[in-house]
């Protein structure tokens, strides 16, 4: 199959849109909006993301050992658009905090509508990603935050 119609297919799958977040050998932030997310184990705790080789967030994934996967909220387009970006100042004017975890990433728990916080358990290759499978350790929902949904290449609130 050739890769549009490859994209088209998936964008045909609903997701919620998520910030995935560490911290660099700077003890900066960085992170980059993913998609492909998704729950994998109850016991334990399993969670996964696919994340593209030529990620700039991945070294910071390593260097931090884990991640955190912001859950965004309805009516964050601009945040998914800036993290999907390549710029280098993406987390400037947004504000977040440190895990209690030793372990995670950055917490953007005012755009989010819930979050986990993993220790990075695995790392499987597959294709042109990395699947990186985490120990979710802490994680919170906001009671009555929507949660965005992307769909068909679309930003959507539920009620949408
Ligand atoms: C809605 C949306 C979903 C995305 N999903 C993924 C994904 O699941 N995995 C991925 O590697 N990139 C995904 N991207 C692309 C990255 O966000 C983009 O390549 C980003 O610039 C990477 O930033 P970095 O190199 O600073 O890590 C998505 C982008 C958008 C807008």
């Amino acid at each position: 199959m050739n890769a549009e119609r490859f994209r088209d297919v998936m964008a045909s799958f609903p997701s919620g849109v998520v910030v995935l977040t560490a911290f660099g050998h700077d003890s900066q932030p960085r992170g980059l909006t993913v998609s492909a997310f998704c729950a994998v184990s109850l016991e334990p705790p399993l969670a996964l993301a696919c994340i593209d080789k030529t990620s700039n967030t991945l070294p910071a994934v390593e260097h931090t050992g884990g991640f955190t996967a912001n859950i965004l909220a309805a009516g964050r387009e601009q945040l998914a658009r800036r993290m999907a970006t390549k710029v280098t100042d993406k987390f400037d004017s947004i504000r977040w905090r440190r895990p209690n975890s030793p372990i995670g990433g950055p917490i953007l728990e005012e755009d989010a509508a819930a979050y986990a916080v993993c220790t990075l358990r695995d790392t499987i290759e597959a294709g042109d990603h990395w699947v990186l499978v985490g120990l979710v350790t802490e994680g919170d929902h906001r009671e009555g935050v929507a949660p965005m949904i992307f769909s068909r290449r679309g930003y959507h609130g539920l009620n949408d």
